[in-house]
């Protein structure tokens, strides 16, 4: 049983080491007792050789990011100053120069690891470095940056494990001319959590922006048609709505112009938001039997109105509406047949159409961004930032 103890590396300093591959034992438990020592003397990264790893300190650490630790970090050779994200921006961004060739940087790490703030900081490095300064206006990067904003608004959720927790995997690509500046960016978003718009129990919450536009001020709130998130069957199955340090009222106006300076105008913020409600409105909906056997109807006044508001708000024929909630139409090679459906399969293409419409909503606005942030053809290089979705082991799977 002694072959089964891990030997203790008795050389190695109280604070840790800066980069493990110093370790004289590189097995599990001393990578973590390194990182619990270095943690409990609030240095968050560690280096093992040129991989980054990074300790979420739950709290804000404002000196560890801001512009003068990034000019500390600028042109700096890897691994002379203390292990920093920076670092990685840095040496990736000088390889490519240096190199003529296009770089990756992958974050990966369970839900709650960091992955998000990390590339959050990572793409402000990179603008910081690639950036042109003293051009006005929403530059490539600007709007690279306040991207973020939006598609956490219609792509992020509290879980159990996080309360901003991305329900989406995000590639930016960002692209750099000869000269070594940002010229252009796309970002590509895999795999939105769908089932989350139709369903959530305790103690999460749907997307973010369902609660924003119940929180907008007066005017919006009547001009889309909302109220009181307890009101909304997508939203009150369970009990959570607010989060702690988080202002829906003034996260909406945040959104909003994070949104015009992405170059969605206020027509096309307005649909967004038009349709948002819509869904919410659908998730109201309700059916009971209708007079043919498996065929269904609006159950009550309540659902003629919601289903009206929702014909209101998406502009279609609210009659059209109802039949595509409560008929299937199967198609034969001998034409169209439509057949009634009954209450339960009504409310599963009810709920079906809200997934649908929802994550159209959310590829439109990143088509959107890419249109207006713009590619450039003629880029000489890129840097790709990959941050993929954490694990999560669920004991039921849904769609
Ligand atoms: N470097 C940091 N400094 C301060 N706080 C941080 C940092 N990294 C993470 N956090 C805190 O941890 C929370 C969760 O981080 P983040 O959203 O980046 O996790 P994630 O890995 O993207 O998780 P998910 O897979 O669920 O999207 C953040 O909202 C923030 O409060
Ligand atoms: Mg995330």
């Amino acid at each position: 049983s002694l072959a089964s103890i891990y030997p203790k590396d008795t050389e190695a300093p109280p604070a840790g080491v800066d980069d493990m591959t110093k370790l004289a034992y590189l097995h599990e438990p001393g990578v973590l007792h390194n990182l619990a020592c270095r943690y409990g003397l609030n240095e968050i990264y560690t280096y093992t050789g040129n991989i980054l790893i990074a300790v979420n300190p739950f709290q804000r650490l404002p000196h560890l990011y801001d512009v003068h630790m990034m000019e500390q970090y600028k042109g700096a050779t890897f691994g002379e100053l203390s292990p920093h994200l920076f670092a990685i921006a840095d040496s990736c961004y000088r390889a490519m120069i240096n190199e003529h060739g296009s770089q990756s940087i992958l974050v990966s790490g369970e839900s709650g690891a960091g992955k998000t703030e990390t590339t959050k900081m990572l793409m402000r490095y990179l603008a910081f470095m690639g950036g042109r300064s003293g051009t006005e206006g929403r530059t490539v990067e600007q709007q690279v940056l306040e991207s973020n904003p939006v598609l956490e608004a219609f792509g992020n959720a509290k879980t159990v494990k996080n309360n901003n927790s991305s329900r989406f995997g995000k590639f930016v690509e960002i692209q750099f001319d000869k000269y070594g500046k940002i010229s252009g960016a796309a970002v590509r978003t895999y795999l939105l959590e769908r089932s989350r718009v139709c369903q959530v129990s305790d103690p999460e919450r749907n997307y973010h922006c369902f609660y924003m536009l119940c929180s907008a001020p007066p005017e919006d709130v009547k001009r889309f048609k909302v109220g009181n998130p307890r009101s909304f069957h997508y939203l009150n199955q369970t009990s959570c709505y607010e989060v702690a340090n988080v202002d829906d009222a003034r996260e909406y106006l945040e959104t909003r112009n994070a949104m015009d300076i992405v170059g969605i105008s206020q027509e096309e913020q307005d649909a967004i938001f038009r349709v948002v409600a819509a869904i919410l409105h659908l998730g109201n909906i309700n059916f009971s039997k209708g007079k043919e056997i498996d065929s269904s109807r609006l159950r009550d006044e309540k659902s003629i109105n919601h289903l009206k508001i929702v014909a209101e708000l998406l502009m279609c024929d609210e009659k059209l509406l109802e039949d595509s909630l409560c008929q299937r139409v199967i198609v034969t090679p001998d034409g169209n047949i439509t057949k009634p459906l009954d209450p339960d399969s009504a409310l599963q293409s009810r709920d079906a159409l809200a997934k649908t419409v929802y994550s159209r909503l959310f590829d439109w606005i990143v088509d959107k961004i890419n249109n207006s942030i713009g590619q450039d053809p003629d880029a000489i290089s890129i840097i790709g930032v990959l941050d993929i979705y954490g694990f999560e082991s669920f004991k039921v799977n849904r769609f």
